[in-house]
């Protein structure tokens, strides 16, 4: 009773509360025609990610890490019409199929995707004075977890939401010894927000048709 069950769950959770979507879906075929790796957040999870953006009027987004542009087009559905999303990603091919999944869906006006490493593009937006964003989703590699972290804090303000992906990784978290980098990424994220005076933070763990992992959700509670 695991997998099975829970992709079982999550297809009755889309079925019933996921109006179906041709934008969403078309963003999903065109990502696995084109082979990229089927790592994207959940529908319920993509939806989670845009009643949160919602919910707090964001009016700027951050994301790091975008593969085809599906949570991308979830989080920028919540943006007001003057809103802006910046998504980070490093391979020209994963960013040649979102640039063309958002711009499928409407989005071209209101998103920009930034290509190039993470750890360099982040100090650029730094640079440029592209902060506060309202919302930051860190969804890249993982073994960059806690410096993703620190740059997002940087790009932050008192009332920010920073929300990360993959933090149990089938409970790998647990293991102190793991020899994964990921792993070890994770795990010192965890440190990182755990030393950070300035977040209120949580973390939960998840099942569904994406397997057995987590989320963690901070709130920047005092001036950056
Ligand atoms: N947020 C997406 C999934 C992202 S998967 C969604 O839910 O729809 C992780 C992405 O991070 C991949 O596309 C990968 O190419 C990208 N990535 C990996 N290392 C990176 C880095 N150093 N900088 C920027 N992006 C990176
Ligand atoms: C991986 C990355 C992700 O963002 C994800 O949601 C699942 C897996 C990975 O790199 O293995
Ligand atoms: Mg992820």
């Amino acid at each position: 009773m695991t997998q099975e069950l829970w992709t079982k769950v999550d297809d009755y959770i889309n079925e019933t509360l996921l109006p179906p979507d041709a934008t969403l879906e078309n963003a999903l075929r065109k990502s696995s025609q084109a082979d990229l790796p089927q790592i994207q957040v959940s529908p319920s999870q993509g939806k989670l990610l845009h009643v949160l953006a919602r919910s707090i009027g964001a009016r700027r987004i951050l994301e790091i890490g975008t593969l085809g542009g599906y949570s991308t087009i979830w989080l920028a559905r919540a943006l007001p019409a003057d809103g802006k999303l910046i998504t980070l990603e490093a391979s020209p091919k994963h960013a040649d199929v979102a640039r063309e999944n958002i711009a499928a869906a409407g989005l071209a006006g209101k998103v920009e995707l930034r290509l190039g490493a993470a750890l360099d593009t982040l100090p650029k937006l730094v640079a440029e004075k592209q902060g506060p964003f309202d919302f930051i989703f860190i969804d890249a590699d993982k073994k960059s977890m806690p410096e993703y972290f620190d740059w997002a804090l940087k790009l932050s303000r008192k009332g920010s939401l920073i929300f990360s992906d993959n933090v149990v990784r089938n409970g790998g978290i647990t293991d102190a010894t793991s020899g994964d980098p990921d792993i070890q990424g994770v795990r010192r994220f965890y440190e990182a927000l755990h030393s950070e005076p300035r977040v209120c933070v949580t973390a939960i763990q998840t099942v569904g048709s994406k397997g057995y992992d987590g989320y963690s959700l901070a709130l920047v509670t005092s001036e950056i």
